[in-house]
């Protein structure tokens, strides 16, 4: 009963309205007001979901401070309880996401199976699998299937559990995994790099028998921040940020106490609106060190950014053209795909042409025909993008697809001339905590309508 309540009590927001009711809701935008003022970064969905897993890995409590208040974490919260675990969360999404933690406590796990419902929606709920079987020896797990960005297959994860010993089957949609006799370590290359696959994989590795071997391994920031909260938990892991990590597996973890990273997606975001709209944007309670790649394109673009103890200010003159720059995605420290949507935004309006390449997702420009309706000059061929600048994007009705391609929408709306309305916020509302107040107090014209 008290983790559903807790639940409950998380899906309401301050003003009372539920995430729930938020599907239909839009936001519009009048554009064409340069931003001034602050914005406080909250801690990274990215990072927080995997460490929230995490408790799985211990009979001991999990607390995470600077939890983000965005709906893939309430998500989340649901398919934990689903296993076993109890959740309380305490502060507010009230803007101080530093004075916001939640406790979770993995005693009993008993329930398996992560279902197709949840995993369906969020597909970071597969990353129960590798450390349900390294705790109990057992999971049923959906196939979490395709998304609007790509097909995103589940083989790595699959390759490497049964590397260590675990026999998987693909029933019904399921991954029916056991590992009765645990799970051994074992010498794993990854064919490509995989955030997922190698949160999944370490998770499964701090319990197994012996000592394994990743390589190849993701080297996000995020995948730092489970290292060091799995170290705290009691893990041995050797090549923190490296692309090769030893663990040698342990027969019990304990509870600990993180601060999650901040959300360097959301500072890379908000760096683009300061540069799409002109103004200058103090970006606070975040790092620089993790937008260095961002930092190095809209330079080049020609906007003036200035690095502080607490994160970064960026600033553009809007009289100042925005130069064309070329991008290619790649993984860390290469540049993000997460921000792959929100460059070609500002190089819409560049005043020459860009060529965005995206190498990680086979399908991620479903953003580019809702930026061709507010007037932008775009050409896809294949991976890579043309994008010839143009003096001025107009407002339109648009619509949203996934939670990067919808933030991108946003930041043209910001630019473009008269009203943009953006559908389908869900999307935004999984990712983006309080975005049009963040927006809003530095002066954009921005508002939630609420949906039927
Ligand atoms: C994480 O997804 C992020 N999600 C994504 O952010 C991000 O875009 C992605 O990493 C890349 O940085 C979370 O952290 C919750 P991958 P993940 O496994 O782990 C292929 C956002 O907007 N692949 O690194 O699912 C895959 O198809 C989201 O916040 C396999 O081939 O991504 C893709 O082409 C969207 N086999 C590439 O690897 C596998 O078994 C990278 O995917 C696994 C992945």
């Amino acid at each position: 009963m008290a983790p559903l309540l807790f639940l409950l009590v998380y899906l309401i927001l301050p003003n009372g309205r539920s995430w729930i009711r938020t599907s239909m809701d839009s936001i519009r935008i009048r554009g064409g007001k340069p931003l001034y003022g602050k914005i406080e970064i909250s801690g990274a969905k990215n990072a927080a979901l995997p460490l929230m897993v995490a408790c799985l890995l211990t009979d001991e409590t999990v607390t995470l401070r600077n939890l983000p208040h965005v709906a893939d974490i309430s998500t989340l919260i649901n398919l934990l309880c689903q296993h076993g675990v109890s959740a309380h969360l305490n502060g507010h999404g009230d803007g101080n996401s530093n004075g916001r933690s939640i406790s979770l406590t993995a005693k009993e796990i008993t329930s398996t199976e992560a279902p197709y419902d949840i995993v369906r929606k969020m597909r970071a709920g597969a990353l129960v699998l590798g450390p349900l079987l390294a705790r109990i020896g057992k999971a049923k797990v959906s196939l979490p299937g395709g998304c609007a960005i790509g097909t995103r297959p589940m083989n790595l994860h699959l390759d490497g559990l049964e590397a260590m010993g675990a026999t998987i089957e693909i029933e019904a949609g399921y991954m029916v995994a056991e590992a009765p006799n645990g799970l051994k370590g074992a010498e794993i290359r990854f064919d490509n790099v995989s955030v997922g696959a190698t949160e999944d994989l370490l998770m499964a590795a701090v319990l197994a028998d012996g000592v394994t071997v990743l390589d190849n391994a993701a080297r996000e920031p995020e995948i730092t921040d489970l290292v060091l909260l799995l170290k705290a938990m009691g893990a041995e892991i050797e090549g923190t940020g490296t692309e090769r990590l030893v663990i040698t597996g342990k027969p019990k973890l304990h509870g600990a106490e993180y601060s999650v990273m901040p959300d360097r997606i959301e500072t890379g975001t908000y760096a683009i609106a300061a540069a799409i709209a002109g103004g200058r944007i103090e970006l606070t309670n975040t790092r620089a060190d993790l937008v260095t790649s961002v930092i190095e394109v809209i330079e080049a673009a020609g906007v003036d950014v200035e690095i502080t103890d607490d994160g970064l200010i960026v600033e553009r003159d809007p009289a100042k053209p925005i130069s064309g720059v070329d991008v290619l995605t790649h993984p860390y420290p290469g540049y993000p795909t997460d921000m792959q949507a929100q460059i070609m935004a500002l190089m819409t309006v560049s005043s020459g042409a860009s060529m965005i390449t995206e190498t990680i997702f086979e399908n991620r420009f479903m953003h580019v025909p809702e930026l061709v309706r507010l007037g932008a000059n775009i050409n896809v061929h294949g991976r890579s993008a043309m994008v010839r600048g143009v003096k001025q994007l107009v407002g339109a009705p648009v619509m949203a697809t996934d939670l990067r391609a919808s933030v991108s929408l946003v930041l043209a709306g910001l630019a473009a001339s008269g009203e943009t309305v953006i559908n389908r916020v869900y999307h935004l509302d999984r990712g983006y905590e309080r975005l049009e107040e963040k927006l809003a107090a530095c002066g954009a014209d921005v508002e939630r309508i609420q949906g039927e």
